[in-house]
């Protein structure tokens, strides 16, 4: 199995709100990932999966005067804007950053879940990373639930550190949150760190998909 990573675009919205939902069922506020289209910090990639496609729903839904016109006029030509699209990648996880000055934050990460423990989120985490830099970011950052052990050990092993808390940080339960920075990603240090996961994360994938 082979998986591209690209920009979130417009088409994706419907799948990634759905991983979005299955990752984080309580979230309080919700991920609103139409604006974050609009907002110039935000920059969010897809990972999809390149052995399947999904349909996409239709861009406008049906006019429904337009419908009902032409069920009691039969000469009216129905001329609705509603227009099959072609299948849509299958999108298996995504993350996104938010550029404030030289720092980019990680706002999420996520993967489906018949697709986690496969490398994805790592594979997600090193373009973000790769994204970061190429955005001119000094460090990357984020907030991690403290009961999210799973998130903590990807996190660590891509080179980030425990670097402060923020009680009763998440709004539905009042979790704390965890923040976990890199340091310079411009290091050799980081870079050279980097390049030896990314040889490993791309031997880990080549086995999961024989
Ligand atoms: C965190 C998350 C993005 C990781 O994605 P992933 O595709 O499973 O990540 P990877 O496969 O690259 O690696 C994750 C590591 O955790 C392990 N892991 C994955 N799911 C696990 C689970 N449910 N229990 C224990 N370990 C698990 C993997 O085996 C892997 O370890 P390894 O490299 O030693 O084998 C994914 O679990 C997820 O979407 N969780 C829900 C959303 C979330 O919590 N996001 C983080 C918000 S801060």
């Amino acid at each position: 199995m082979t998986y591209s990573i690209r920009s979130l675009a417009k088409e994706d919205l419907a799948q990634v709100n759905a991983i979005d939902r299955e990752a984080f069922p309580n979230q309080w506020p919700p991920a609103n990932y139409r604006q974050e289209l609009q907002n110039r910090l935000a920059h969010y990639i897809i990972a999809s999966d390149d052995s399947r496609t999904v349909d996409s729903p239709p861009e406008k839904p049906p006019n429904r005067l337009l419908r009902l016109a032409s069920r009691l006029i039969p000469w009216l030509k129905r001329t609705d804007t509603t227009q099959a699209q072609p299948p849509q990648p299958y999108i298996a996880g995504f993350s996104g950053i938010w550029m404030m000055v030289d720092e980019a934050h990680i706002t999420n990460i996520a993967v489906r879940q018949p697709y986690q423990g496969r490398g994805i989120g790592g594979l997600l985490l090193i373009a973000t990373i790769d994204l970061a830099r190429e955005l001119k970011a000094s460090f990357l950052t984020l907030e991690v639930r403290a009961s999210n052990l799973v998130a903590q050990n990807l996190y660590s092993r891509y080179g980030f550190n425990k670097t402060g808390l923020r009680r009763g940080y998440y709004l539905d339960n009042r979790e704390d949150a965890i923040i976990m920075s890199t340091k310079s990603i411009a290091s050799p240090a980081f870079q050279a760190q980097l390049q030896q996961l990314r040889e490993s994360l791309s031997r880990k994938l080549s086995q999961v998909s024989k």
